[in-house]
């Protein structure tokens, strides 16, 4: 994927590297998530979409402007879009059409998504 120069990533934004150590780590969750998701999209037929679409420029945009304010911010808006994530993992697998490996997929990605919002939440207040 390429990316602007001007678009600075979460991992780099955060000033503490013990912290963007940590950020960087759940990416490698939501990598592996991201190329489960595929299979099961490609099981399905369903095609999908690649590139940067709204909802990344918003999630992108919201940790940018609380990069204003330092590492607890920034930690803050992180929290709000894993959120979101928890609740689509959720929402997924509760989901009666899915194949039982997919379900499975999304309990576990779930999982990942509650102890990504757990950390963000916990360290923004104590920092
Ligand atoms: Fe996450």
């Amino acid at each position: 994927m390429t990316r602007s120069p001007h678009t600075k990533s979460t991992v780099e934004r955060l000033d503490d590297k013990v912290l963007a150590a940590k950020v960087a780590e759940f990416h490698q969750d939501h990598f592996q998530h991201l190329s489960t998701l595929n299979e099961i999209a490609e099981e399905l037929g369903i095609q999908v979409p690649t590139g940067g679409d709204m909802k990344q420029i918003l999630t992108t945009g919201k940790v940018a402007l609380a990069d204003l304010f330092g590492d607890s911010a920034i930690l803050k808006a992180m929290k709000t879009n894993e959120d979101d994530t928890v609740l689509a993992y959720e929402r997924a697998s509760q989901n009666e059409h899915a194949r039982p490996e997919s379900t499975e997929f999304f309990l576990k990605a779930h999982q990942d998504e509650v102890r990504h919002r757990t950390w963000f939440e916990t360290t923004a207040k104590q920092l």
